[in-house]
């Protein structure tokens, strides 16, 4: 048995060598993403670990039938950017890796939630202009605040044990009820409802692929004066000009944006020589009741050695059993 691993970083590769060691399984590592002129290294391989948030070549499970290759494990959760119908026309197992660390992603909202409520970016500049002065930029403390979760699966439900340390009041809308939350009574019946209540609306559903936005113009007339959002979960769910727009009014008192619409040629990427072109997103990181992050919530040492173990976890039990606990369900 043998694997090779695509888009594999600096920060993974002890991770990998330290399982290819203890499994006595090699792992070939390539620091290149899955792309048309790299896939034949995959051949006589029995699994590719890949990861990577943008498209993959459009024959890729072709290919990869044709060398033999028995498995796909990408080390994350979307599979959004696969061709299941072709995995599956081929009989190519793909497994993912559905909950690398919730918790990584609920303290990011936290932190970036406190760093508005701070008026971080505001102090930070002015310190860079030597000016240390407080007034008029008086903060909020969470436990002052009701806090709205838009979903409550893994990321939710840590997100809601954090906020209960803080003492916020805590809200919720999601179609699915967790029977324990349902019995701490923090359900309400719509998002319309949500938004009317909460101080804080915070994002943690998948995205959708369904044309429109969850958060629209007319979700954001709901929201209460000065309330603000955060968003880790997916920049579709959110109109990103809509929010410039209420950000610019004083409708919303600040956002926090992990994910943006369109993230895609922009995070994770250099643009020291070039910039950035979206004048909509260079508008909103201009706005100093925004924080903008390139999609690091996932980004913790505990978050990327277990994407990398339970990818190798996976592909190792569906190449020795046919089966494995991260089988994505090809339909
Ligand atoms: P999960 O599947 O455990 O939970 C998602 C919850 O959303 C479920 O309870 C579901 O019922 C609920 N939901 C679905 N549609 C909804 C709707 N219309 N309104 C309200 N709730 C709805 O997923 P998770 O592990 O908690 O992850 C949530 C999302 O976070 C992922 O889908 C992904 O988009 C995002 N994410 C972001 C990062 C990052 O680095 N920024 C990392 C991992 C995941
Ligand atoms: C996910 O795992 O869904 C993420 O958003 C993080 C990753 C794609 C970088």
């Amino acid at each position: 048995m043998k694997f090779i691993a695509y888009n594999v970083r600096p920060d993974e590769r002890k991770y990998f060598e330290n399982w290819s060691a203890k499994q006595d399984i090699p792992v070939k590592l390539i620091a290149d993403e899955v792309k048309s002129d790299n896939l034949a290294l995959a051949k006589g391989y029995d699994a590719v670990i890949s990861f990577q948030t943008g498209t993959y070549p459009a024959d890729f499970f072709d290919k990869l039938a044709e060398f033999g290759v028995k498995d796909v494990s990408i080390r994350n959760v979307g599979v959004d950017n696969l061709n299941l119908t072709a995995a599956k026309k081929y009989g190519i197992a793909v497994t993912n890796v559905p909950a690398y660390s919730p918790n990584a992603i609920a303290e990011f909202s936290i932190t970036v939630l406190l760093q508005l409520l701070r008026q971080q970016n505001i102090f930070r500049k002015r310190m860079a202009e030597n000016d240390y002065r407080w007034a008029p930029f008086v903060g909020k403390e969470i436990r002052a605040l009701t806090i709205g979760i838009v979903g409550t699966g893994r990321i939710g439900k840590a997100a809601i044990e954090i906020y209960k340390g803080f003492g916020a009041k805590i809200l919720a809308y999601d179609p699915y009820h967790d029977p324990k939350l349902e019995s701490e009574g923090i359900y309400v019946d719509s998002l319309e409802e949500l938004c009317g209540q909460v101080d804080v609306l915070t994002l943690h559903m998948p995205g959708s692929d369904k044309d429109g936005h969850l958060i629209d113009e007319a979700m954001i007339a709901n929201l209460k004066d000065g309330a603000y959002i955060i968003n880790t979960a997916r920049g579709s769910l959110i109109d990103a000009k809509a929010l410039l727009a209420a950000l610019k009014s004083g409708k919303l008192g600040g956002a926090a944006l992990d994910t943006y619409e369109y993230e895609t040629p922009i995070f994770n990427h250099d643009l020291k020589q070039t910039g950035v072109k979206d004048e909509l997103f260079n508008e909103l990181v201009a706005l100093d009741n925004v924080i903008m992050t390139p999609h690091i919530a996932f980004y913790t040492e505990t978050a990327v050695e277990n994407m990398v173990n339970i990818s190798l976890d996976s592909a190792k039990d569906v190449i020795m059993t046919g089966k494995a606990d991260t089988l994505v369900d090809l339909g």
